[in-house]
């Protein structure tokens, strides 16, 4: 395929042409780890992305943007239920539709499985992320005390497909 195609195939698929939606390798957990850690507060280790490519169940997706890495997903498909691991998006490329694009990506794919739900935690603090889910069909079911290592309260949030 020249890059011609590659461009056109993007644009077919609603991406713009400097972005690249594709799986987690072994060769990219420098990278993960280190947009997690510019990310998240109790950042997951690199053995535990590691760890995650060996599950059958789960998959990590990397959003490129111009080359760099902007965000991931991690999701678990599991019993016809989809689980959001984990989520970030770069600093850099906050407030630009990253995650949307990888939520979309995700559930679209899940629904080719027939899924039932789609379930996530949350910190009841992150009113980022909330929002974000809450923007993309998700809805908060429960709260489970103390649920995270420094005491913080989770959202148990839940999106079914229409
Ligand atoms: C939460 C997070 C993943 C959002 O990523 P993002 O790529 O910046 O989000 P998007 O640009 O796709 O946002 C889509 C929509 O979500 C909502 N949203 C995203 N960030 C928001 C914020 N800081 N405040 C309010 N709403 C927000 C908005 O509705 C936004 O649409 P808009 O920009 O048109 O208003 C990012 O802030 C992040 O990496 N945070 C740290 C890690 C984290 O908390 N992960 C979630 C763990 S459960």
């Amino acid at each position: 395929m020249t890059a011609t195609d590659h461009n056109k195939n993007a644009a077919v698929d609603g991406l713009s042409a400097a972005e690249v939606i594709r799986s987690m390798t072994v060769d990219d957990l420098p990278q993960v780890h280190a947009l997690e850690c510019a990310a998240q507060s109790s950042p997951w280790s690199r053995e535990h992305f590691a760890e995650e490519l060996g599950k059958a169940y789960s998959r990590t997706d990397l959003c490129w943007r111009d080359g760099q890495l902007a965000g991931f997903i991690c999701t678990w498909l599991v019993a016809g239920e989809l689980q959001i691991q984990n989520v970030a998006t770069a600093p850099t490329f906050r407030r630009q539709g990253v995650a949307a694009r990888l939520l979309a990506v995700v559930l679209e794919r899940a629904a080719m499985t027939c899924f039932d739900a789609a379930w996530l935690e949350v910190r009841v603090s992150n009113t980022a992320a909330i929002s974000l889910y809450e923007r993309y069909g998700f809805q908060a079911v429960a709260c489970r005390s103390g649920y995270y290592a420094d005491g913080e309260d989770a959202l148990v949030m839940c999106y079914r497909p229409q």
